[in-house]
């Protein structure tokens, strides 16, 4: 299977340096180092970029030969930019709660909701009646929306069991999607999303590290670890329990920190050494720059304040004025249903101050180094010779437009390993 890509419009290689490193600061927006401009070509062989280079040359090399196996798309001067890799999904869950919204705006609060039944407990019920067969279904669709919006690398979070059978269920199905889709799926195990309802916290938390770890564990299903710490779900010492736990299984962590207020989590992920503390509205400075120090990237989700209804102030240009490695991701969950990486890219462009090139290394190269490591192979996230085709035509000669279409969808075509999703 060859593929070949004519006349193709600025490319966002994002191949500067070290391309298993994330960006930071003022490398994240060198068009030189990070551009080509107009004029050149792909050629793809075996999923790998084999050859990128002049339109012309690249069509006189390749173009006349036997084109049995090869499919030559003329780009007219469309742009082209890496896959996005959403590094923070809740892909699998069954039911509904769009009823939470009327619920909101009445005044109550995410905690509020979830105290009265709703929330992730509402979630947990409906996901425990589900069938493998119904979670592949809802899975399979979710991926191919995500595909079709530019995703070519998805983590995907169990969470929504809280029991052994019913985590264990939903990890099995992500390791299934992962066997079955044409994207590349990395799964991580929240069992630590919420208490269930027949258990204290810490009888949950003794079964979560004595019970359910082990299993996931033995059966290899899950790559990363998750907890949700925050005040009033999982607290710093019962996260750190959990943390350590799957540590010896050789399963890191990627943790869900400071949603709400600052719970100094950022400081612990960072110190636990975490791969990722996501959400992280709320954490300090100082936990900020520690993380920076330590490796751990910090993963702004502003998908979920902008359904909540929060303020949508995250620090996204103290990141760049700092230096510090930062990512963006959607957070699909039954509270956040938007699978659309373009919108995270509006909210950090129209919103927090990005600009679009800034966004799109926070949405490609600098989550691809959380999900992937280089002992694995070439790294998704950035445009190179050797490196996966994973990537997206756009519908426009700018590679700035990629974020500039709330609503819709900017992206003309997928390509993931060489192969049009
Ligand atoms: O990342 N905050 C914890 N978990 C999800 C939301 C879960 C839910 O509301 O179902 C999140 O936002
Ligand atoms: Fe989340």
């Amino acid at each position: 299977m060859r593929l070949l890509l004519l006349n193709v419009g600025p490319i966002a290689t994002l191949a500067s340096g070290d391309v298993n490193q994330p960006l930071t600061g003022q490398d994240m927006s060198d068009v030189d180092a990070l551009c080509l401009p107009g004029g050149n070509g792909i050629y793809v062989e075996s999923g790998i970029i084999s050859k990128l280079d002049d339109s012309e040359g690249l069509s006189h090399e390749f173009g006349k030969q036997n084109t049995d196996s090869l499919t030559v798309i003329d780009c007219n001067g469309k742009a082209i930019i890496p896959g996005f890799v959403d590094s923070h999904t809740h892909l699998l869950w069954d039911g509904d709660r769009a009823d939470e919204m009327t619920l909101r705006l009445s005044g109550l609060s995410y905690a509020d909701i979830a105290a009265q039944g709703g929330g992730i407990q509402k979630t947990v019920n409906s996901t425990r009646l589900a069938t493998m067969d119904r979670l592949i279904q809802l899975g399979g669709k979710r991926i191919a929306r995500a595909a079709g919006l530019g995703t070519t690398t998805m983590e995907c979070k169990s969470g929504y069991g809280l029991s052994v059978d019913s985590e264990l269920k939903l990890l099995e199905a992500c390791n299934r999607l992962a066997i079955e889709s044409q994207i590349d799926i990395h799964s991580t195990w929240l069992g630590a999303h919420d208490v269930p309802k027949d258990a204290t916290c810490d009888q949950y938390v003794e079964s979560l590290i004595s019970d359910q770890l082990p299993k996931v564990a033995e059966q290899g299903l899950a790559k990363y670890s998750d907890v949700f710490c925050e005040p009033g779900w999982f607290t710093l010492e019962q996260t750190e329990q959990i943390v350590q736990a799957a540590k010896e299984y050789n399963i890191p962590s990627r943790l869900h920190v400071d949603e709400f207020v600052d719970g100094n989590g950022l400081q612990l992920a960072s110190d636990l050494g975490a791969v990722s503390g996501d959400h992280v509205g709320h954490s300090s400075s100082q936990a900020r720059a520690s993380a920076a120090n330590t490796g751990t990237m910090q993963t702004f989700l502003p998908g979920t304040p902008y359904i909540l209804g929060h303020d949508l102030e995250l620090p996204l240009r103290e990141c760049v004025e700092n230096q510090w490695q930062f990512s963006l991701a959607t957070d699909f969950n039954p509270n956040c249903r938007s699978l659309s990486i373009p919108f995270v890219g509006s909210l950090a462009t129209h919103r927090l101050g990005l600009n679009p090139l800034e966004a799109l290394v926070a949405v490609t190269r600098n989550p691809a180094t959380t999900l992937i490591s280089s002992s694995e192979g070439e790294l998704a996230g950035s445009l190179r010779e050797g490196g996966p085709a994973d990537l997206l035509i756009l519908d426009s000669n700018y590679i700035d437009s990629w974020c500039q279409m709330p609503g819709d969808n900017p992206i003309s075509s997928t390509i993931k390993s060489g192969s049009i999703v």
